[in-house]
Formats: structure tokens, C-alpha cells, sequence
């Protein structure tokens, strides 16, 4: 699977250093950038990939169940515990786990977090005796855990932990130049042939796309099912998206300039698809050196 798209290549390849270390990794990303991508992609790239990785989102199990499930409990621990269980950590002894959604860790369980990453050692719900364990973990979270921690909800000393290697991924309209690629990646992946239409295209790079990379996915997954595998028109894209090219007072760019620059991100990077040299592309684009860079600055495109 092609994952390295676009301007993600720099931190994927950034990435590739923590992966060869044991330390833990914070991921920091708006919902459906990839945070699960980039965490199994440093999995695979470390010693541990023949190993288990297990992803646990701290958001959807109970916090009074959450203990238990991941630190384990003794038998007679709590009514209904009538034998010894593993917790998740003990199961991915040798692999990595990943904790999704840290920030809504309650803050009982982060301390016990911190001791097992930093002493590698686990206690057992209605157990005293600690047990060593061998886990990486990576972590990652929507939210702004820096002010979590400023309001006394998130404990500074598990942020400092988890933050030798931090990892920020960006939302998909801040690197909007990416979407062609994305887009050919996906129709690549459905095995279709089909061709998109300019309209669509346009469409594409106006809307903000709040849901990111899945939400590109599942648009196109459905527009390729819809156009039955021939070319994507506006009328294939869901209902919602055809909403937002009716209103154009929704799109992206409120006013001109805003739509121009849009398109001028686009056209650099277009451009240096075709001259990855900066010489070359800004040559190619009329405008001097300085102002080339200038703009990749401003629009955030990283030179392959
Ligand atoms: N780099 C990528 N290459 C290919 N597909 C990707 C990439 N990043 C994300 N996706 C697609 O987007 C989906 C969502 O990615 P992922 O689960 O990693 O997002 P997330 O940041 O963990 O989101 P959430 O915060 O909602 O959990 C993936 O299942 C995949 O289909
Ligand atoms: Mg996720």
C-alpha cells in the first residue's frame, strides 16, 4: 500500500527515526489524517513488526472499565472476576500499542500509563505485585493536549513523556495540493478505470474537507460506485457535496483572492511535479526564485 503521498513523505520519513528507536510517539492530527496510518507504518518500519500491534481508543471504553482492560485484573478483584485476566498490555508483550484519543484518558489511569512506559512495569487490578512488560507505545489525539495539561486535565509529566517524538499531520485543506494524488491513489485502489471531471476537480479543491483523507475516500468510493465506473460528474458526488457546489457562498475561498490562491497552490504543485528542480518550476512559472519560495512557504509545499 502506497501511503507516502505527497507532502507526507517528509513526515513519514521523520518517522522512520522513531521507528528505529523504542521511545514513545505522539501523534497530533484533526480526525481522519492518518494518525492510525502513520502509527502502524512506524510499527511495520521497527524491530517489533513481527510482533503484535494493538490499538485501543481510550474514548469508547468506559473509564471504570478501562483499568481491567488494560492493565488485567486478579481473580476476586471485583464482583464477576472469577479468574485472572491479562490485560491489553500483557497481550502485546513484545509489540506496540496504540493508544488513540490519549486525551480522554482519565486522569487515575495516566499515571499508571506513565509507569509503564517509563519502569516498563504493570499492576493488575486487585493485584500488588508489579509485572515487567516489553510494549511500545505510540499515541495520538484530535484534541490540544498542550491545553489540557494547562487546564489540569491532562498530567504534564505523561505530555513530556510522550513527547520525544511528535509527529503534527496536517488537514487535508491546509495541503489541498496533495488531492490529485490522493484521488489517483484511490481509483487506483478501487481497480476502476474512471475518469473525473474537471467540475469535480474544481469542486475538490474548494470544499474544506472537514473530514479529511477518509472522507476523500468514502466520497470517492461512493462517486465510483455511482458512476458505474466510467467518468465522476458532480451529479455522482453525495448529496451533501452537490449542496455545497449549489451554495459557492460555502466554498473554501470566501471571495476571489481566496479561490485564486487556491488555485495557485494547486498550480505549483502541478508544476513541480513536472520540474521537481525550484529553478526550473519558477522559471517555468514566470516568477524569480524568491517568489517561488515565498509561496511554497506560504502554501506549505514541500519540494519533493
Ligand atoms: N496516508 C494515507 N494513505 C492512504 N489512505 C489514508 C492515508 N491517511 C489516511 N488514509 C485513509 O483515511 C482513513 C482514516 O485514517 P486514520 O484512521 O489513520 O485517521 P485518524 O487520523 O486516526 O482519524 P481519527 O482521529 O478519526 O481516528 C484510513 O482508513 C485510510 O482509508
Ligand atoms: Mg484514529
Amino acid at each position: 500500500m502506497n501511503i507516502v503521498i505527497g507532502s507526507l513523505k517528509n513526515i513519514f520519513d521523520d518517522a522512520l527515526i522513531a521507528a528505529s528507536t523504542d521511545e514513545p510517539v505522539l501523534i497530533l492530527g484533526e480526525t481522519g489524517t492518518g494518525k492510525e496510518v502513520l502509527a502502524r507504518y512506524i510499527h511495520q518500519n521497527s524491530n517489533r513488526k513481527d510482533k503484535i500491534f494493538i490499538p485501543i481508543n481510550c474514548a469508547a471504553i468506559p473509564p471504570n472499565l478501562l483499568e481491567s482492560e488494560l492493565f488485567g485484573y486478579k481473580k476476586g478483584a471485583f464482583t464477576g472476576a472469577d479468574r485472572d485476566k491479562k490485560g491489553i498490555l500483557e497481550e502485546a508483550n513484545g509489540g506496540t500499542v496504540f493508544l488513540d484519543e490519549i486525551g480522554e484518558l482519565p486522569i487515575e489511569s495516566q499515571v499508571k500509563i506513565l509507569r509503564a512506559i517509563e519502569e516498563k512495569e504493570i499492576i493488575s487490578v486487585g493485584d500488588t505485585k508489579p509485572k515487567q512488560i516489553d510494549v511500545r507505545f505510540i499515541a495520538s489525539t484530535n484534541v490540544d493536549l498542550k491545553a489540557k495539561v494547562e487546564k489540569g486535565e491532562f498530567r504534564k509529566d505523561l505530555y513530556y513523556r510522550l513527547s520525544v517524538f511528535v509527529y503534527k499531520l496536517p488537514p487535508l485543506r491546509d495541503r489541498i495540493y496533495d488531492l490529485p494524488e490522493f484521488v489517483k491513489y484511490f481509483i487506483q485502489s478501487s481497480g476502476k478505470d474512471v475518469k473525473i471531471d474537471s467540475a469535480v476537480m474544481e469542486l475538490f479543491f474548494c470544499y474544506p474537507w472537514p473530514g479529511n483523507i477518509r472522507e476523500l475516500r468514502s466520497v470517492l468510493v461512493y462517486a465510483i460506485a455511482k458512476s458505474s465506473g466510467d467518468k465522476i460528474q458532480v451529479e455522482h458526488l453525495p448529496d451533501y457535496l452537490i449542496h455545497f457546489c449549489k451554495h459557492p457562498e460555502i466554498l473554501r475561498g470566501n471571495n476571489a483572492r481566496e479561490k485564486l490562491e487556491c488555485f495557485e497552490a494547486y498550480l505549483i504543485s502541478e508544476t513541480l511535479k513536472e520540474h521537481p528542480e525550484p529553478k526550473e518550476a519558477a522559471r517555468f512559472l514566470g516568477i524569480s526564485l524568491r517568489t517561488f519560495y515565498r509561496k511554497l512557504k506560504k502554501y506549505r509545499i514541500l519540494p519533493k
